[in-house]
C-alpha cells in the first residue's frame, strides 16, 4: 500500500504476504502495520484494525513517533489502511475510538472524512469499558 498525501508518499508495510494477514484476520487476530515513507524504512509508527468482527466492521487504531507528528503521518496511514480494509479485507465499517481530550487524533479524524457519531462516556475501567470520555467517528465503504 502506498499512497501520495500532500507531495509525500507513504507506505504501510505488512511485513508478511496479503495471504497472511487474510489468514490473521480469519482466525480472528488483529492487522498491526508499520508506517514508513515509500523511499525509507526508517520506522515512523503504527497504524492496524482490530475488533474485526464478522459483520465487517473493526477498529482503526494508530501513533505516531513523537519527532515525526504534524506532517501528515497518521492521516496518510489512517487513509491507506481503510483503504486495505475495505477493498482488501472486504470490511463495511470502521470506527475511531477517540481520547474527547486527543485533540490531534480529532483532527486526523477529520481529515480522513470519519463522521461524527456522538460522545461515549468512560466505563468503570473494567473489560471492553472505555479508560477515557471517547468521541465516536466512522468510515463506511
Ligand atoms: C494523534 C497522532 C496519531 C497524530 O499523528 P500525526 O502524524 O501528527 O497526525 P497528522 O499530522 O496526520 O495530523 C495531525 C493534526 O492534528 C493537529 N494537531 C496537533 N496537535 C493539536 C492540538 N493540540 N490541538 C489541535 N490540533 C492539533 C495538527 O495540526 C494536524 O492538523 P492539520 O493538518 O489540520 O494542521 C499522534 O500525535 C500520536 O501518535 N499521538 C499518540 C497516540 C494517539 O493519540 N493515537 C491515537 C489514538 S485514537
Amino acid at each position: 500500500m502506498d499512497e501520495d498525501v500532500a507531495g509525500r508518499r507513504y507506505v504501510c508495510n505488512c511485513g508478511s504476504t496479503r495471504r497472511r494477514v487474510h489468514s490473521s484476520v480469519a482466525h480472528g487476530h488483529v492487522v498491526r502495520l508499520a508506517i514508513t515513507r515509500i523511499d525509507s524504512a526508517a520506522f515512523l509508527g503504527r497504524v492496524g484494525l482490530d475488533r474485526i468482527s464478522a459483520s465487517g466492521t473493526a477498529n482503526v487504531g494508530y501513533w505516531v513517533r513523537t519527532g515525526q507528528t504534524g506532517q501528515g503521518v497518521a492521516t496518510a496511514a489512517v487513509l491507506l489502511i481503510a483503504r486495505f480494509g475495505f477493498e482488501d479485507l472486504g470490511l463495511q465499517r470502521l470506527e475511531l475510538l477517540v481520547a474527547a481530550d486527543n485533540l490531534a487524533s480529532r483532527r486526523v479524524a477529520e481529515k480522513v472524512g470519519a463522521t461524527f457519531e456522538g460522545v461515549l462516556p468512560a466505563g468503570p475501567h473494567g473489560q471492553g469499558e472505555l479508560e477515557h470520555t471517547s468521541y465516536c467517528f466512522s468510515l463506511d465503504r
